[in-house]
């Protein structure tokens, strides 16, 4: 992939850690720089580049941008949904400045393409609960919704305005077994996995019927190099495209896993995540990312139950 050299800012998240394993499959471990406001200890981000970086600290980000003249920029830092309830000046200002700190310094430096992901989050008490369309009713009610509605806004802005090359998908929950979800309402998907095979049982925050969109995080970090790969003219909306693979409820996925692990249980105490999961949408109309960029999704519910079961077992 010529001379191009990848930064990934929150790249010990969730899905940054996944996604800093492709990209050097993709460009090569020299060609990618990771980069997180801490360096876990895991040899793993020994491999490549790495440095330390606040996306609040501009000068910073101007240091790492001159050091390696990234051409392609994945911005992933953020306060996710139940973290920026807890403290949501913080929620504010990381998921906008820093977002802003991103965008001007790709402008001063030349970045060509840059990757922010939105989230299902956007959506609020009066949008449309199933099969959500790209546009409808949006009024979030939550510091993390507001922060990637206005992001969407900006990232619209920005290329219209300035010609930056922002894409944008907005993420369902994401699930995967290499790394650890980090404060979303959604964490209890990952979680149950894990308590599953430890304890055969799990403590679920939400209610057993709370459905909401779901993606295998082999399929999400697809969608999110399919979309930054994709040629220019494929990419029709500026803001952020809807994305899903499937729903389900705590109690559809504890029968799934039940599958497999009969002697399963599963119980119910709600917390205040709850509040936030009542105001998201069910399911998802995805297809406009299907039509303008090919988005398809490969793993079903049980796929995943079975891909996620077989992957931990080997941990426990
Ligand atoms: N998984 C996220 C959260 O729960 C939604 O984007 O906050």
């Amino acid at each position: 992939m010529g001379k191009e050299k990848v930064l990934i800012i929150g790249s010990c998240g969730q899905v940054g850690t996944e996604l800093s394993e492709e990209l050097r499959k993709i460009y090569g471990n020299d060609n990618v720089i990771s980069s997180d406001i801490k360096k876990p200890q895991s040899d793993f981000w020994n491999d490549s580049p790495f440095e330390i970086l606040d996306v609040l600290d501009k000068k910073r980000i101007s240091e790492i941008f001159s050091k390696y003249k990234p051409s392609h920029i994945y911005h992933l830092a953020a306060l996710l949904s139940a973290t920026a309830e807890k403290n949501p000046k913080l929620g504010w200002q990381l998921n906008m400045d820093g977002l802003f700190n991103i965008f001007d310094a790709s402008l001063e430096f030349g970045v060509k393409r840059i990757f922010w992901p939105s989230s299902i989050a956007v959506f609020g008490p009066t949008t449309p609960k199933k099969n959500t369309p790209q546009q409808c009713v949006i009024e979030p009610n939550t510091v993390y919704g507001i922060t990637k509605f206005t992001g969407e806004r900006y990232c619209e802005y920005y290329h219209r305005r300035y010609g930056l090359d922002v894409r944008s998908i907005r993420y369902p929950g994401l699930i995967g077994y290499k790394s650890e979800p980090g404060g979303g309402t959604t964490d209890y998907a990952v979680e149950i996995f894990h308590e599953a095979l430890k304890n055969n049982k799990y403590s679920c925050f939400l209610n057993s019927d709370t459905t909401l969109p779901m993606l295998y995080m082999p399929d999400a970090i697809k969608a999110t190099l399919d979309i930054t790969h994709a040629e220019t003219d494929k990419i029709k909306t500026r803001s952020s495209y809807n994305l899903a693979g499937f729903s389900f409820s705590p109690e559809l996925l504890s029968d799934k896993i039940k599958n497999h692990l009969p002697d399963f249980k599963i119980s119910y105490k709600p917390d205040e995540r709850q509040k936030i999961a009542d105001s998201w949408p069910e399911s998802i109309d995805d297809s406009f990312a299907r039509k303008d960029w090919g988005w398809q999704n490969q793993f079903s519910l049980e796929e995943m139950v079975s891909d996620m079961i077989k992957n931990l077992k080997e941990r426990y």
